[in-house]
């Protein structure tokens, strides 16, 4: 793993946006794997701002996302889905013929799932992966549990989880179960980007960095690809003993 630690999230942005940009202009094929929440906005608004001056298009690039809330209607507001359309999609020149999402209100989440891996097999794979984490050391929305995933699957949301984005949806109760990436998936990027800010992070950056490798803290199983490049604050990186 290789860790770099910035001043804040702005410095953050605009080095991994410039990662991403780079690697769409090296790659105009790439296939990008995208994640949502707070963490990787400024990331999104660099590749925007890139975009905007002509410096980059996204317009062959392929993407999957990491996760979708079950029982949310697609267009909702507050689907991950609209969520990536608000903040980076819509803003640039993606194809929508190329955006690719798991389908949370499906009957057969296990149809889904094959389905899924198909399309992200038939891509070529993931070339670059964003990660975020929460604050339990999830990513994507593989909670701590007793045994790493592999392939997508349907999943009950913890209450930390449920805590951390109930304010998303203001008096409305979240959903309870997502549709999300398996750490198998996610694990099969070739190249995986990681951002995480905020002391609240803290102690996930430091259980995924310096912890054992378990599935109680899915993040860790980072430490086991051989290509992954960690953008941290200096309050995320606090807990950190070096
Ligand atoms: C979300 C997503 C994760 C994300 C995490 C942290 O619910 N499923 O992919 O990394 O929670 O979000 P934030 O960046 O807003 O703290």
């Amino acid at each position: 793993m290789e860790v770099k630690i910035f001043n804040n999230e702005q410095e953050i942005g605009e080095a991994m946006g410039q990662v991403l940009v780079d690697y769409a202009k090296a790659n105009p094929k790439a296939v990008m794997g995208f994640a949502t929440g707070m963490s990787p906005v400024p990331t999104y608004n660099k590749m925007v701002s890139e975009y905007e001056k002509g410096n980059v298009s996204f317009k062959d690039v392929t993407t999957f996302n990491l996760d979708e809330y079950c029982d949310l209607p697609k267009e909702d507001k507050n689907s991950f889905y609209m969520f990536m359309v608000d903040n980076l999609f819509g803003r640039a020149d993606f194809s929508d013929d190329n955006i690719n999402f798991l389908d949370g209100n499906v009957e057969d989440p296990e149809a889904e799932s094959a389905r899924y891996a198909e399309a992200i097999k038939n891509a070529g794979g993931i070339d670059i992966q964003i990660l975020g984490i929460g604050t339990n050391g999830h990513i994507g929305f593989n909670e701590p549990a007793d045994e790493f995933t592999d392939e997508a699957f349907k999943v009950k949301l913890t209450e930390s989880t449920i805590a951390s984005n109930q304010k998303f949806f203001g008096d409305v109760p979240m959903p309870r179960y997502a549709m999300t990436m398996g750490i198998g998936s996610i694990m099969r990027a070739k190249k995986i980007v990681f951002v995480a800010t905020g002391e609240g992070k803290a102690d996930a950056v430091k259980g995924m960095i310096e912890g054992e490798v378990t599935p109680k803290c899915p993040a860790s199983i980072l430490q086991q690809h051989d290509d992954v490049t960690i953008f941290i604050d200096k309050a995320a990186a606090s807990k950190l003993s070096k």
